[in-house]
């Protein structure tokens, strides 16, 4: 084992001891994951495979570079770089089968109400269901509501981007401003950058307030013309205070210039909650429905894709449902040796609970995917970030979610790669490219076409060339030859040398697609999905809920409430009090 995973695993035991003892005190027990037979070989074998190189795995066995690569729904994901064996996938296939994971997979597809604590179903495979089986939750095929909404978004889009929808004075929309935070913003939002070139030309161009910083809404409306601006309120609840905050006020501002007549021409909500959309003054009509059998963060294929619609047409949003049924499809099917998102899922595993990894990073070679680690940060942070299992038993002997991070490559060599290369932490990599480029498009003048095609081709570069130099590193005799070559003292040679070292064999998967259309997008964020669910089965964990959310919120409305001055200063902590104290100071 090398010094820096025991490091990192003796942090960690030290961090499960704390753990345990406040966990005692708040009175919750033990979970038994580490105690069985599966996840015993594992830890014997990670210390069996301590020494072993990637590189040498890929020298001794070159095939592996084909048979390590697997292919799904357009996705061609290359796990040659990992540093594991047959072995390890065996072994991890058996942790994931004692843990029933396929069980867990047939429950969800059934519609079971697999979120416990919620007591619901969860259901986000059903939205993008086009096979014509039904799905059922208490013996009722969801199915039928699921192609209604689908209809009204159909309609609805075709309408506005036609023009027959029209604004309150008779414009064609032009803008339309999605209003919502999380899972009502994320998801949506990073599929629309990502999907730029399709709507680029077209009538809709799409915009996104989430933060309730004023400065997000000021911003965004700044150039925005109230006449020809349709907002969508996009939230699950209909409660949250930001969303509500930003949505009133973007209200006021259209009512500032158009009347409050206009507001029902200009407004559409989507939300689970019609009581509340009703008070907000947003009619039935335009109200787009889902269900509580959607989590959040789970919900661009429901109605919260609505702006993905509107931008790039209602065909292109069917595209993207397409190419994530073909995954769910694979999930549902597939054995586990076979399974892309559970082998993703196990490989995560493996780094996080047997070689000390914390984080995970993902990296897109690609300017379209920016906010795709920001998308699954949500997607997986709020699902596995947890410390208490299924049946309310602690979890503090083995570490669950980890910290999700990452930005487009090339930016982010310039910025983080050092610590990925010669850091002290091991972090598991995600790259992903796509062989063929967004630009230059049709039309784009030369030379500047040429010219961007050159630079695809050095995205590419980079891309390989960083997984190669996380793979092979450079030894200290390599570091020193090149020093040497350069004709520097002996002395510098070794005081400089030991700086140049690259210990190599840090892991990473890439996954490449031809293109990033809306199918392969799709099939794309159903297998990160997938691969959460996976991981949270594994880990033994409710990955619906998120009750880690509430503290903050709940606190949140008494500090404001202090701050308003419409409630006596409650109790706080000395430095919880300096700051509140600090920002009424400020505003007065
Ligand atoms: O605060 C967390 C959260 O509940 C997320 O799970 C959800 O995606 C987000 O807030 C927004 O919630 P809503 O769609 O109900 O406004």
């Amino acid at each position: 084992m090398g010094t820096r995973t025991r490091a990192s695993l003796s942090f960690g035991l030290r961090a499960g001891r704390a753990m345990r003892y406040l966990r005692a005190m708040v009175g919750l027990t033990q979970t038994g994951l580490t105690e069985t037979a599966a996840w015993k070989d594992l830890v014997a074998h990670a210390r069996e495979l301590d020494g072993e190189r990637i590189d040498a795995l890929l020298a001794r066995d070159p095939g592996r570079a084909t048979r390590w690569v697997r292919e799904v729904a357009g996705l061609r994901v290359d796990l040659a770089k990992h540093r594991a064996t047959e072995q390890t996938l065996t072994l991890l296939v058996a942790l994931a089968e004692a843990r029933g994971l396929p069980a867990a997979i047939a429950r969800m597809f059934a519609g079971e109400r697999i979120n416990a604590t919620e007591g619901r179903a969860v259901l986000h495979v059903a939205l993008r269901n086009r096979s014509g089986r039904p799905v059922e939750v208490d013996g009722v095929d969801v199915m039928p509501e699921v192609r209604a909404v689908l209809d009204a978004m159909r309609a609805f889009a075709r309408e506005v981007r036609d023009g027959t929808l029209r604004g309150a004075r008779g414009d064609r929309f032009a803008d339309v401003v999605n209003v919502g935070i999380g899972g009502s913003d994320l998801g949506p939002m990073m599929v629309c950058e990502a999907l730029h070139p399709h709507w680029i030309d077209g009538p809709i161009r799409p915009h996104f307030v989430s933060n309730v910083d004023p400065a997000h809404l000021g911003r965004t409306l700044h150039g925005l013309r109230p006449e020809t601006t349709l907002f969508v309120v996009a939230s699950k609840t209909f409660t949250t205070q930001e969303t509500l905050a930003n949505a009133r006020a973007a209200r006021a501002w259209l009512v500032d210039a158009l009347g409050e007549g206009a507001v029902g021409a200009h407004f559409a909500a989507v939300s689970t909650n019609h009581e509340e959309v009703g008070k907000f003054g947003i009619s039935r009509e335009r109200t787009f429905g889902f269900w509580d059998w959607v989590g959040g963060r789970y919900s661009l294929w429901s109605a919260i894709g609505l702006p993905i619609a509107l931008a790039i047409g209602f065909e292109g949003f069917e595209a993207l449902l397409a190419g994530a049924h073909e995954v769910d499809e694979h999930l549902r099917t597939a054995p586990l040796a076979e399974n892309v998102p559970a082998l993703l899922a196990l490989l995560g595993v493996w780094y996080a609970n047997f070689l000390g990894a914390e984080s995970w990073a993902v990296l897109p070679y690609a300017q379209a995917l920016h906010r795709l680690p920001a998308w699954l940060q949500q997607g997986d942070m709020e699902s596995n970030g947890k410390s208490v299992d299924l049946q309310g038993h602690s979890i503090d002997d083995y570490t669950t979610g980890p910290i999700v991070w990452g930005e487009p490559g090339t930016n982010g060599q310039h910025a983080f790669y050092q610590l990925l290369h010669q850091g002290t932490r091991l972090v598991p990599v995600d790259f992903l490219a796509a062989l063929q480029p967004d630009w230059p498009r049709e039309g784009t003048p030369e030379p500047l076409a040429t010219m961007l095609r050159d630079q695809h081709l050095l995205l590419l570069s980079n891309v390989i060339a960083q997984a190669e130099a996380l793979m092979v590193g450079k030894s200290l005799s390599a570091a020193r030859r090149e020093l040497e070559a350069q004709g520097l003292s002996p002395d510098e040679v070794a005081r400089l040398a030991p700086h140049k070292v690259f210990e190599g064999n840090r892991p990473s998967t890439t996954i490449t697609f031809d293109r990033l259309d809306p199918r392969t997008l799709g099939a794309l964020l159903a297998l990160y999905e997938h691969r959460i669910f996976a991981q949270g089965v594994i880990w033994g964990v409710n990955s619906f809920d998120q009750w880690g959310v509430e503290l903050g919120k709940q606190l949140a409305k008494t500090v404001e409430a202090e701050l308003r001055g419409s409630a006596s200063a409650s109790e706080h902590d000395a430095s919880t009090e300096a700051l509140i104290a600090e920002v009424r100071r400020a505003s007065r």
